[in-house]
């Protein structure tokens, strides 16, 4: 059985006393959750978005990080970095990152590496943009990644990982994916997983969707038998939408 895993990633928002708040709102609403609880907040947020977190089953993760240990690289943040606030998640190779900031696969490799050496869970973002899928490119750019950005992990590394897929088209816009067509490419991620590490490994590896998850449409994500989670952009802002998110399956708000 693969724990679903909901994990929040809050991009460019909230201060560090936002943060804070945010935790301590959540905490209490997401209390004996059945799925893992992931916040990833802006780097300057992370430090007290795990001390308001310390104790619960809330857990923190970075939203990218720099392969180094430390160095001259000025403006980066190395995986020590990130183990020392408390995070134990990091999302790696978001859209917006590979969009804006030049993030190729070969960097996302060299990032899952460099968090799996210091214990740390990379969350791995896949996904086609919206002139991809009308060129009918979306699985063979999803194949691209996920070889590229898993390449040279052992099947131990593998199976620890979480990939998130995230539509390029449907983030941010509302328009989510329907449940069948994000099962149709997640089932396909998992068996090119399956075709590099065996079938056995790939049915470990938890695959998330992610792009307009909203607490409207959560239970009929989840009722796919390869959606294993969601990565949450605006609906993870606010603490009742994003506990309406994981209690999906309960109580609910
Ligand atoms: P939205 O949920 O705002 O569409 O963002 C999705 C996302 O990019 C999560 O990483």
């Amino acid at each position: 059985m693969r724990r679903p895993v909901i994990a929040g990633n809050w991009k460019m928002y909230k201060t560090a006393a936002e943060a804070a708040d945010f935790i301590r709102e959540l905490k209490p609403l997401v209390a004996g959750a059945e799925a893992e609880v992931v916040v990833c907040p802006p780097f300057t947020a992370l430090a007290a978005a795990a001390e308001a977190a310390r104790g619960s089953n809330i857990v923190i993760g970075g939203q990218d990080v720099f392969w180094e240990n430390e160095g001259a690289y000025t403006g980066e943040i190395s995986p020590l970095m990130l183990k020392d606030l408390g995070c134990s998640y990091c999302i790696v190779g978001h859209s917006e990152r590979r969009q804006y900031f030049a993030e190729t696969d070969a960097k996302v490799n060299r990032k899952v590496k460099a968090l799996l050496e210091h214990g740390l869970r990379p969350i791995v973002c896949v996904g086609e943009t919206l002139a991809e899928r009308e060129a009918g490119q979306t699985l063979t750019v999803c194949q691209r990644q996920v070889e590229e950005g898993v390449k040279g992990l052992t099947t131990a590394q593998a199976v620890g990982l979480v990939l998130a897929y995230e539509p390029v088209w449907a983030i941010g816009t509302g328009h989510t994916a329907t449940p069948a067509d994000a099962q149709e490419v997640i089932s396909f991620i998992r068996g090119v997983l399956g075709s590099i590490y065996g079938p056995e490994a790939a049915e470990q590896v938890r695959i998330l969707y992610g792009g307009s998850v909203k607490p409207e449409n959560i239970a009929a994500l989840m009722a796919e038998p390869d959606i294993d989670g969601a990565l949450v952009g605006g609906a993870s802002l606010k603490a009742q939408s994003f506990a309406a998110i994981i209690n999906y399956r309960g109580k609910g708000i």
